[in-house]
Formats: C-alpha cells, structure tokens, sequence
C-alpha cells in the first residue's frame, strides 16, 4: 500500500504525477482556501503533506495528526513551521533552498529599481490620462549606480543581491546580519559589514532579506524609519512582520522616506489600508520567487524531499533532525 499524502495547495501537474507514482495523494488543485481546521481535518490519516507558506503547522496541528512524520514545505522561508513542536513530534520539516536564490534576487533588485525610478506611480499617472507634456522633474527618482546598498540579512540572497549591486551597478555594498560574513564572501559581495544603526542612517536603498522569527519582529518600525535618510527607499522581500507597516505607511505619506517596494506584508494577503493610499509605494502580491522554471524547481525539490524521505529514509534538505 502506498503511503498517504496531502498535497495541500495547488501545485504543477507534472510534479502532482510524480508524486502519485509513489503516494496515496489527495491534492488541492482548485486551490482552496483552508482554515487550520480544514487542513487539520485533510491530514487525518497522511503521512507526509506537501505545504507552501501559508499552512500553518504547530503544535495544535501536530496533536491531532499523530500519524504524520514529514512536512515538506514549498518556499525556503519556514516560520509556518513551529519547528520545535515539529522535532518533539518527531515530524521532519523540510525546506526548499538554493533553487530559488537567484530568481529572488533579481526581483529584489527589481523592486529597488522600479521604487528608485518610480515605475508604478509613474505608470498609474499615463493609464489615467494625466500625461499631456514632458517635464524637467517629472517621476525624477533616485540613481541605483552609484549609491549605497544597504542590506539586512546576508544569506544567500541577499548575497545575490550585493553581488547585482556591486558588480552590475557599481555600488557601495554595505550589510548587517546576525553574523558577519567570512573574508571571502565578503569580498565576492564586495560588501562591509556595519552595525544596524550604521546601516540604516547610511543606506541610499535599503533591501530586506531576514528571515522571519519573533526576534526580527518589527525589526523596521517607526524608530528604524526615523533614522533612514529622508532620500532613502526601502525593499521588503523578506516577509510580512519584519516591517511595522502602519509605521511605514505613516513614513511615506510624511516623507520621512522618499519610498517603498513591498513583495510581503503583515497578515497577507490582506494590505494595511494606509499603504494602499500612499502614492510613493511599490506594491507587489508576495512574487519575489515566481519565476516559472524556480517555481517548478521549488515544487519538484518539496517533492523529492517527500519522495527520499519515504523510500530511502533520508530526505535531501531538512531543517531539523525529527
Ligand atoms: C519563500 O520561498 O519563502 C517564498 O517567500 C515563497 O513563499
């Protein structure tokens, strides 16, 4: 008998096949919507789940589904996961890393360009018919050559993203992270490591890249804005929570900072209100990774993780030791 899966969300139909060579696999692909109680209800009985980051697994979670060993998450971010109520439940969790690193960089430094150079505001302005003469300062942003790159949170990708700036654009790469990069990384970025008060008073853009836990938190709240250059923009791609959106919103409508581009916010998909009435705001829905080939690179690596973990007992990227 093949074991039992639940592939939660909706997911490629190539990857969804493979998996049914191996699985008992009940999918989602009309890709509802379920509460924790539904997706409770849905893992009776399975084994491993398939997951994105929207589905929750905890300790509640976990208490009603005793049968279930392996979580395979779609996304390399994981605060989804209580991932200590996870190893005390003995279920592995695992994660989707490197396969997305370099398409998340480019949309990163995407969004600090569009937000630079203003591109929505702009766009918004000739789709209303508002465009009727050039003018010396129209849309004048900000350069990307040039000026320094700031960036919080140094793992892989933003790695990508200081390497995009300092070898693509010729700019000053400064960082902050929990620890400090060996010499050689460091070198490959071109980037110096400063103290997070260093980093956010000498950032031009300011591109956010942390992983997202109780301690990152608010990590860019009303004080951290207020020490920003007022000229300054800053890049979420990270994850919703890191900023105080509220405290953002109020930023740019004062022009504490000159603006935002934003891929993930707090409670998403809902949006703080304030920030959709913000004009100097790039606003996309949580995409950083959403190339074709990373998303089917992503789907198929959650799926051989499940694959490997049932038929060799080890699965290729875990996050702990379940
Ligand atoms: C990730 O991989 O963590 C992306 O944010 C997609 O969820």
């Amino acid at each position: 008998m093949k074991p039992s899966l639940l592939v939660a969300r909706a997911i490629f139909p190539e990857v969804l096949q493979k998996l049914e060579q191996v699985f008992d696999v009940t999918s989602n692909q009309t890709d509802e919507t379920w509460s924790k109680a539904q997706l409770t209800n849905k893992l009776q009985g399975k084994v491993g789940t398939l997951t994105t980051g929207t589905d929750r697994i905890d300790a509640e979670v976990l208490a009603a589904c005793p049968q279930l060993k392996i979580c395979a998450n779609m996304a390399v971010g994981y605060n989804n996961f209580d991932i200590a109520a996870m190893t005390a439940a003995g279920v592995l969790a695992t994660n989707t890393p490197d396969v997305l690193t370099e398409t998340t960089a480019d949309f990163g430094f995407t969004l600090m360009m569009a937000t630079a150079r203003r591109m929505t505001e702009s766009e918004h302005y000739l789709r209303a018919g508002q465009w009727t003469k050039w003018s010396y300062d129209m849309f004048a942003g900000s350069d990307i050559h040039g000026a320094t790159l700031g960036i919080l949170g140094m793992g892989r990708i933003g790695q990508g993203i200081a390497k995009r700036g300092a070898h693509g654009f010729g700019m000053n790469v400064i960082y902050h992270n929990r620890s400090r990069l060996d010499a050689a990384s460091e070198d490959a970025c071109k980037a110096r490591y400063v103290s997070k008060e260093e980093l956010l008073k000498t950032a031009d853009h300011l591109v956010l890249v942390l992983p997202y836990s109780a301690s990152s938190h608010h990590a860019i709240g009303a004080a951290e804005l207020a020490l920003m250059k007022p000229t300054a923009t800053l890049v979420n791609i990270a994850r919703g929570g890191i900023v105080d959106d509220a405290a953002l919103a109020a930023a740019l409508r004062d022009r504490r900072i000159s603006a935002a581009g934003l891929d993930v916010f707090e409670g998403e998909p809902a949006i703080h209100p304030d920030l959709l009435t913000v004009p100097n705001v790039v606003l996309t829905p949580h995409i950083a990774s959403a190339s074709v080939p990373t998303r089917l690179a992503m789907a198929n690596l959650a799926a051989d993780n499940l694959i490997a973990f049932f038929t060799h007992g080890k699965a290729l990227t875990p996050l702990n030791a379940a």
